[in-house]
């Protein structure tokens, strides 16, 4: 995926007002948007195409899948019938829940993201223990899409390993959370940052001052 100024915006936002309002303003500088659960709830799988058409851009559904594999496939369909370019899978409830999610990919020519560690300070109980082998899973059965933390380098270098230099990965947890725009980008594709942008007083001056730091 190829993903403009490396930065996917976190679209976190509670309605479509708030939405529109900030793409209005910040679109010209992205091609990418990762609609999470608080836009979807709030307004319905219908934000995902409304945002794709309106902003001709990509969309990632960070639905953060994690259930049997039956139901995987039915919440990756639609996901995919409503126009989402990519869907991010959990990788902890195993290969064949992950596979369900890929074989809808494919069948619709669509990309899945498998999630390795999440970047909040709770993931170092449950999820830490298991990322790198999450992260091997992910390689043995041909997913060339990750997410990992950008909030613990060391940790994301070695993912980075792990699922080899080809593969594509981005990593939330740039600003608000402590990661570095910069340092990041030494093991991943692409940033995911949302509210740095949408809760700054100016999203484009910020978006700009990012964009700078990283020096593309
Ligand atoms: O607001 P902030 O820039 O911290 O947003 C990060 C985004 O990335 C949120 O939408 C969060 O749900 C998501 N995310 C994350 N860690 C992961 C996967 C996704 O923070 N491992």
């Amino acid at each position: 995926m190829e993903v403009k100024n490396k930065i996917i915006l976190a679209l976190d936002v509670p309605s479509m007002e708030k939405a529109v309002e900030l793409m209005d303003k910040v679109s010209p500088y992205l091609d990418t948007v990762k609609i999470g659960y608080p836009l979807v709830l709030a307004e319905g799988l219908e934000s995902v195409s409304r945002v794709k058409e309106e902003y001709d851009c990509k969309v990632i559904c960070d639905f953060k899948v994690a259930d049997i594999p039956a139901t995987n496939q039915k919440i990756a369909d639609v996901t995919f019938q409503a126009g989402a370019d990519a869907i991010i899978v959990h990788g902890f409830v195993g290969a064949d829940s992950a596979t369900s999610c890929l074989e809808s990919a494919n069948q619709h020519g669509k990309e899945i993201f498998l999630l390795t560690e999440m970047s909040h300070p709770g993931a170092s109980r449950f999820l830490q223990p298991v990322s790198m082998d999450i992260a091997s899973m992910g390689v043995e059965m041909g997913i060339t899409n990750y997410v990992g933390p950008s909030t613990r380098l060391d940790r994301l270098g070695k993912i980075r390993q792990i699922i080899g230099k080809d593969s594509f990965l981005i990593s939330p947890g740039v600003g608000v959370q402590g990661g570095n725009p910069k340092d990041t980008l030494e093991f991943a594709d692409a940033l995911i940052i949302g509210r740095s942008i949408y809760l700054a007083p100016d999203p484009v001056e910020i978006l700009e001052s990012i964009i700078d730091s990283i020096e593309l």
